[in-house]
C-alpha cells in the first residue's frame, strides 16, 4: 500500500485513518500487506519505534538516480516502510508550508515516493499480488507498473488498484515536470496522462489501474455523472465494473467512547453518564455556560470549500439569535473561515467556543461532549467524522451528499427513528432549518432524541466488511490483469 498519510505516523485527514486501519483489517482476513510512507521530518522516530533497515536505495527518476534510505516500524503486525529523503520530506507540512502554499515540487516529491515504493519491493524481494495506491499522490504506481515493470520478476505479476479519496485533488502539474517522472513521452496523451497540456496524476492512475474505487457507493455514483466527475467522469465510466464504491470503515479500537483515553470520562450506550461529564468538561474548556440542558453543536473539520462551512458561517448569527444552542468548533485552513469562527467566539462569549488548529484530543472531546455534529459538506467522498459521531452518541446534521447520505438515516418524526438529520440543498437556509429541526427534537421530543442516540450508537461500520470488499476488488484487479 503506497500512501502519503497513515495513522499514527502522519495525518491531515481521513486518508490517514483509512490507511492506518485497512491493512490491519486485511491481516485479520489472512492477507499480508505492507505500507510505504515518506519519512516526514514531523514523524517522531523514537516514540514510534522506527528503525533504519536499508541504505542506500537508488531510485531512478528520469535520467538520474536519487539515493535514499529506508526505515521500518511495526503497526500491529503490519510492516510500515518509510522512505527517507531529506530534500523532499524534511519540510514544515506534508503538502504545503505554514502559509498554506503548496510546495512547488509536489509532483516530484510524490512521484519519487511512488517509484521508491516500487523499488523497495525489488530490493526486499517482496513480490506483491497487488500494488494499492491512494489518491493522486501515489496514483502513478499503476502507470509505472504498466509502462516499466510488466516483465519484471518481482513486479511483473502485480495488479494495480487505485483508491480515490477525493476526486477534486487530481495532482495537476506543468509538463516541465514530466521528464523527471520517468514515464515515456508517448504516454503523455489526452487518453492517458495529459489533460489540457498538463500532467494529471489521478487521471493517469485511473486509466492505468486494473481496478479503481472510491470510498462510498453514493460518491461513486455521483462521480460517474458529468457534474460530479471533476472532468474525469468519462474515464471513471470507462472502467465499467472495475470502478465502484467501497464504504470506509471506522477503527473502533481507536474510536470507542468506552475506551477513548483522550476523553475526560468514558461511557457506552447502556450508561451515558460519562457523556454528560464530557459535555460539562467541553463547556469548561471553551468557557461556555455550564448547562446540561443547552444542546451543543460540534464541528471538527478542515476549513476548505468542500466542507461547506461557509454555509454555517452564513447562518450563525441568525442561529444564535433564534435558538438556545452552543457551538464548539475545531479546525484550520482557509484564513477567512479561521477569522470568522475565531471572531464568532469573541462576539458570543459563553455561547461559542473556537479553537483554530489541529488537535486530536480536542477533536474527540467535541465528538463526545456535543449533542449534534454538523457537516454541511458540498461534497463528501465518505466522511469519517459522522461515523465516529454516531458511535459517540452525537447525532450528525449533514448534507445528503456522498458518503454522508450512505451512512446517516434520516430522522422519522412519526416513529422517532433515524440516526441524524439530513438536508439536500447546499444553502444556508436549508442548513438553518435542519439545525432547527434537530434542536426542536432535543427540546420538544426528548424521547425521540434518546431513541436516536441508541440507534446511532448501535450502528456498525467496522472495517471487517469493507476489507472483505477490498479483497473482492483485488481479485477483480488480478482477473483484469491476466
Ligand atoms: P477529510 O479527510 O476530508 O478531512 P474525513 O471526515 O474523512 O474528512 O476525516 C477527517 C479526519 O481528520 C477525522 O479523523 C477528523 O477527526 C480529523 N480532523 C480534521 N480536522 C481536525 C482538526 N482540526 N483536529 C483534529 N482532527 C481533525
Ligand atoms: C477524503 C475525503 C473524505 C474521506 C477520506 C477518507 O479526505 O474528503 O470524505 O472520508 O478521504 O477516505
Amino acid at each position: 500500500m503506497l500512501s502519503s498519510e497513515c495513522v499514527p505516523y502522519a495525518k491531515t485527514g481521513g486518508l490517514a485513518d483509512v490507511v492506518g486501519a485497512l491493512p490491519k483489517a486485511l491481516r485479520q482476513l489472512g492477507h499480508q500487506s505492507m505500507v510505504v510512507l515518506p519519512l516526514y521530518s514531523s514523524i517522531d522516530r523514537v516514540r514510534l519505534k522506527i528503525e533504519p533497515v536499508l541504505s542506500p536505495m537508488g531510485v531512478w527518476m528520469g535520467d538520474r538516480q536519487e539515493w535514499c534510505a529506508v526505515h521500518r516500524a511495526d503497526m500491529d503486525g503490519v510492516p510500515v516502510y518509510f522512505i527517507e529523503f531529506e530534500q523532499y520530506f524534511n519540510r514544515w507540512g506534508l503538502y504545503h508550508d505554514a502559509a498554506f502554499r503548496d510546495y512547488a515540487d509536489n509532483a516530484r516529491r510524490f512521484a519519487f515516493l511512488t517509484r521508491a515504493g516500487l523499488q523497495l519491493c525489488k530490493d526486499l524481494g517482496f513480490k506483491p499480488d497487488i500494488v494499492h495506491a491512494h489518491d493522486w499522490q501515489t496514483a502513478l504506481a499503476a502507470a509505472y507498473l504498466k509502462v516499466w515493470h510488466w516483465d519484471d520478476p518481482i513486479l511483473g505479476q502485480a495488479a494495480s488498484v487505485l483508491t480515490i479519496h477525493n476526486l477534486a485533488y487530481q495532482g495537476v502539474y506543468p509538463a516541465t515536470d514530466f521528464a523527471y517522472l520517468g514515464l515515456r513521452w508517448d504516454n503523455f496523451t489526452p487518453d492517458k496522462l495529459e489533460a489540457h497540456g498538463a500532467i494529471n496524476f489521478l487521471k493517469g492512475g485511473i486509466v492505468y489501474a486494473d481496478a479503481v474505487n472510491t470510498v462510498s457507493p453514493n460518491y461513486a455514483r455521483e462521480t460517474k455523472a458529468p457534474a460530479g466527475g471533476c472532468g474525469l467522469a468519462p474515464f471513471l465510466n470507462g472502467k465499467g465494473e472495475r470502478y465502484r464504491g467501497i464504504l470506509n470503515g471506522a477503527d473502533y479500537q481507536s474510536w470507542d467512547p468506552a475506551h477513548d483515553l483522550h476523553l475526560p470520562a468514558n461511557y457506552d450506550a447502556a450508561d451515558l453518564n460519562g457523556k454528560a461529564v464530557c459535555k460539562r468538561k467541553l463547556q469548561q474548556r471553551f468557557g461556555l455556560a455550564e448547562s446540561p440542558r443547552v444542546p451543543i453543536l460540534g464541528v471538527v473539520s478542515r476549513f476548505v470549500g468542500q466542507k461547506g462551512l461557509d454555509l454555517l458561517a452564513a447562518t450563525c448569527d441568525e442561529l444564535l439569535r433564534s435558538m438556545q444552542v452552543q457551538l464548539a468548533i475545531l479546525g484550520s485552513g482557509e484564513k477567512d473561515l479561521e477569522h470568522y469562527f475565531g471572531g464568532l467566539a469573541a462576539r458570543y462569549p459563553g455561547r461559542v467556543g473556537t479553537h483554530i488548529g489541529y488537535d486530536e484530543a480536542l477533536s474527540r472531546w467535541i465528538t463526545a461532549g456535543s449533542d449534534f455534529f454538523i457537516m454541511p459538506s458540498r461534497y463528501e467522498p465518505c466522511g469519517l467524522n459522522q461515523i465516529y459521531s454516531l458511535r459517540y452518541g452525537t447525532l450528525p446534521i449533514v448534507r445528503a451528499t456522498g458518503g454522508l447520505d450512505d451512512t446517516i438515516q434520516q430522522y422519522d418524526e412519526t416513529h422517532g427513528t433515524g440516526t441524524g438529520f439530513k438536508f439536500w440543498d447546499p444553502n444556508a437556509s436549508a442548513l438553518y432549518y435542519t439545525i432547527g429541526w434537530a434542536v426542536s427534537t432535543y427540546y420538544d421530543r426528548p424521547a425521540h432524541h434518546q431513541a436516536m442516540i441508541q440507534q446511532a450508537m448501535a450502528q456498525d461500520f467496522s472495517w471487517e466488511r469493507s476489507a472483505a470488499d477490498y479483497v473482492r476488488l483485488y481479485e477483480q484487479a488480478r482477473a483484469a490483469r491476466t
